[in-house]
């Protein structure tokens, strides 16, 4: 096999974590789309599809390299959401965790001198500082803004056009 185990299980958590990121930004659309936040629920439903992407491109690396990949089921996501900075604050949080596991296995692989999931590896990292600048700015914004009503419908409309680009 063109990796060790140790890589592949850990390779195989990242594509649960990633189906999982993309459950959860559903949840966290659909949660938005109730109450009102129009546009954070279109930002929210693409960065769904962008960690399915993320998942996608791990199961393709796998792949490429004539590895079978198990499909994960995904968790039901605790449905505890409550107000929108929440939401911003609790995706920063998964961000932040994805970032810690990401970093792990990049560094396992430097330690087996895997060059190729190293490599591989290095676009998820730079993803990773921007999901997290990403999530920093939009929480921001609670502070710069406000909390009142407008406020919340500012930064509504700025995820709107976040969700655009
Ligand atoms: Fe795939 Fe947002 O981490």
């Amino acid at each position: 096999m063109k990796v060790s185990k140790k890589i592949l299980n850990l390779l195989h958590d990242q594509i649960a974590m990633e189906a999982n990121a993309s459950n959860y930004y559903l949840y966290l659309s659909s949660w938005c789309k109730v109450n009102g936040y129009e546009g954070a629920s279109s930002f929210f439903q693409n960065h769904s599809s962008e960690e399915r992407e993320h998942m996608l491109k791990i199961i393709q690396y796998l792949n490429d390299l004539k590895i079978n990949t198990v499909i994960p089921s995904v968790s039901k996501p605790s449905q505890n959401v409550k107000s929108l900075e929440q939401v911003i604050k609790n995706s920063l949080a998964n961000e932040q965790k994805v970032t810690k596991s990401i970093d792990k296995i990049y560094g396992v692989a430097q330690n087996e001198n895997d060059h190729r999931t190293s490599i591989f590896l290095e676009w998820f990292v730079r993803e990773q500082i921007e999901e997290e600048d990403l999530f920093e700015s939009i929480l921001q914004k609670f502070d710069v803004i406000g909390r009142d009503k407008l406020a919340l419908h500012e930064i509504d409309k700025h995820l709107q056009k976040l969700s655009q680009k």
